[in-house]
């Protein structure tokens, strides 16, 4: 393939990327989004293989490779469980890191490299020195945050003393190396300075993720998300690679907005996550706590009498949490709905941005249950019509429905936009005991009058309101 050819393929690729992006930003449109990927990612990789950058000794080896890794990935993406994905994202971005040291060091000792000015072999080491730095804190993150949201590693924030300080050293440590790693005068001179500059990144990454609560990890693999999209953007930088450069920098700016968006629908302050300290112990039972001891009496419901109030009612908004997830009920779910909908119920579905466990979670289980779009609305879209709800069905969640974090300026969720549930006339919660959810605190929501409890797994619950309302 000539070059131009290449360089062609790399401009399509780019505009597909962009139009996946766009795509992936609607459940309605997020499959051609996904489609517009894998097209976008088979052209950018062809090209590279065929392009005039590789000679033909090196096809075996990436061919060889590509059987590798595709068959690896294919394994892990049948394997996985849908509540495992962000451990799974997180292990997959500290790959992105690795690749990024990698080539750093085999830009470093390649020799075959010619630099017409001083300047621009400056330039070079510079790309590889920040690159490497960038690589290795998303590495050595993305594997803490890989431990901590898969349970290996505690989820409760180490905070070690002067800890603000001593990042503040490392990085002037790390700047003290970079000016001997651009003064050194042969590649040996200049491996000392890059080797200590890699151990400090690394214990860099470590360092800040270990200080983030389990509570926000999310945010923090999100944000890890931005930082392999900026170390992919290096590596286009020291491979003279446009089409590495463009998705870098796609990856690195939309993984920064999506972790202020995440921080918003959290209500955290991104500084102070990324500074961390924050949640202190993820989904850890509150009930230990006095924050999270039972506040009242509830009111147990049948699946029966839950079947016999949805028939009777006009309106009925669904939300749905984690719980859902767990169960697996979305398929019973959309059953119920549209026998509902069938006689004449208005249905539709309560959206927060950040239930479950991971961005778009409930909307890929609607999406895989087959329920049609212009019934799932997003929080803002029907917090206003609560007053208006007949039947508020919450189907295992907990803290999105939280009136705590409005009532209670003292709630670790203070603050946290929630889903405004009891405000219908009646409200519903399905889950199986009074455990409080991920942020670990008590539900007042439990205890209002007009909430009734719905105690079982939701799949199975739902299969039994499901059997009373066809019967
Ligand atoms: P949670 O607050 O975690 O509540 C889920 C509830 O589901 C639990 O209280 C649990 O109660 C119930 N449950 C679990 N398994 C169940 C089953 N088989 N059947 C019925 N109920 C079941 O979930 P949420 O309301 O979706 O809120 C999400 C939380 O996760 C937020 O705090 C959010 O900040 C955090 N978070 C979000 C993300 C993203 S990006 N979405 C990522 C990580 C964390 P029982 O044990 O009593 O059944």
């Amino acid at each position: 393939m000539t070059s131009s050819l290449a360089t062609v393929s790399y401009i399509g690729a780019t505009i597909l990327f962009i139009l996946s992006l766009g795509g992936l930003a609607h459940p309605e449109s997020a499959r051609r989004g996904n489609l517009f990927g894998i097209v976008g990612m088979t052209i950018a990789v062809l090209a590279t293989v065929l392009g005039p950058q590789v000679t033909s000794a090196g096809i075996p080896w990436i061919i060889g490779a590509l059987a590798v890794g595709g068959a690896i990935g294919l394994i892990a993406a049948k394997k996985v469980q849908m509540t495992q994905m962000p451990e799974l994202v997180a292990l997959m971005h500290s790959l992105v890191g690795l690749a990024a040291c990698l080539v750093g060091f085999a830009s470093y000792v390649d020799t075959s490299a010619v630099f017409p000015t001083a300047a621009e072999k400056a330039i070079h080491e510079v790309e590889i020195y920040v690159g490497i730095f960038i690589g290795a804190v998303t590495f050595s993150g993305s594997l803490i945050a890989f431990g901590k949201l898969s349970g290996k590693i505690g989820g409760k924030p180490l905070l070690l003393p002067a800890r603000h300080a001593l990042n503040l050293v490392g990085l002037l440590v790390v700047i003290w190396f970079g000016r001997g790693f651009l003064n050194a005068h042969d590649i040996h001179a200049g491996m000392t300075p890059l080797l200590v500059m890699t151990v400090i990144a690394l214990l860099f990454g470590i360092h800040m993720v270990m200080a983030i609560g389990g509570a926000d990890m999310p945010v923090v693999v999100s944000m890890l998300n931005s930082y392999s999209g900026w170390a992919a953007a290096a590596t286009g930088f020291m491979l003279s690679n446009d089409l590495l450069i463009v998705v870098g920098a796609l990856v690195g700016s939309s993984g920064a907005i999506l972790s202020y968006i995440m921080c918003r629908a959290m209500n955290r302050n991104f500084i102070s996550v990324i500074a961390g300290g924050f949640g202190s112990g993820a989904g850890a039972p509150a009930a230990a706590s006095a924050a999270g001891e039972p506040q009242g009496e509830v009111t147990p419901i049948s699946a029966v009498d839950t079947a016999e109030l949805l028939r009777e009612a006009k309106s009925v908004v669904i939300v749905p949490g984690y719980g859902m997830a767990v169960a697996q009920a979305q398929h019973v779910v959309c059953e119920i709905v549209n026998k509902l909908r069938q006689s004449g119920v208005k249905v539709r579905f309560g959206i927060h941005p950040v239930a479950g466990r991971m961005p778009g979670h409930m909307n890929v289980l609607l999406a895989e249950a087959k329920v049609p779009y212009d019934i799932v609305l997003e929080m803002d879209e029907i917090n206003d019509d609560f007053s208006d709800t007949d039947v508020a069905m919450v189907i295992g969640a907990n803290d999105i429905v939280n009136p705590a974090a409005q009532e209670d300026p003292g709630s670790p969720i203070a603050g946290m936009p929630v889903l405004e549930v009891w405000k219908a006339k009646t409200s519903i919660v399905m889950k199986r005991s009074m455990a409080s959810g991920y942020a670990g605190v008590d539900n007042p929501l439990f205890y209002k009058e007009n909430n009734r409890m719905l105690f079982g797994d939701a799949r199975k619950m739902l299969d039994e309101v499901l059997g009373a309302l066809s019967a």
